[in-house]
């Protein structure tokens, strides 16, 4: 864990931030957005989207691993996670699963309430089960 974001790690994290406030959260309240980079100049967002049926609510970043398949991208560099001040924002196991799938060394910058840390999925999601293929 690092408390040292790189300069691009910043600029995840404040698009992030931004699309937070599309987040469809009016069960929660609690509004999370997440930034995927492809590490070849493309970000895809993210924001929690909720339901009446409460668990078919679906994260922020599966919803920007998702956008980003959407859109022909199947390799992730890094992702941001940005919830409100003062909650720590790590990605969920469920999305730590999805993510593993695609590159489970990827960066992950969250949002804790002592300010945005960066880590890797692999710390986060030792000895992940990987793809068949
Ligand atoms: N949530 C995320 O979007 N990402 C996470 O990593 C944790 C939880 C959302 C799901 C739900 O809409 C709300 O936060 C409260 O759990």
């Amino acid at each position: 864990m690092n408390t040292t974001l790189l300069h691009e790690h910043e600029e995840l994290l404040a698009a992030a931030q931004d699309v937070r406030s599309r987040a469809y959260a009016p069960y929660s309240n609690i509004a999370v957005g997440a930034a995927l980079d492809t590490g070849d100049g493309h970000v895809f967002l993210g924001c929690n989207v909720e339901n009446a049926s409460y668990g078919l609510t679906i994260c922020a970043e599966r919803s920007a691993v998702f956008a980003a398949i959407a859109g022909a991208h199947l390799d992730f560099v890094a992702i941001a996670i940005a919830g409100p001040s003062g909650m720590l924002t790590s990605p969920c196991g469920a999305c730590r699963q999805v993510l593993a799938e695609f590159n489970p060394e990827m960066t992950v910058i969250y949002t804790t309430p002592d300010g945005p840390v960066s880590t890797t999925l692999a710390e986060l999601l030792p000895h992940s089960f990987g793809p068949l293929v």
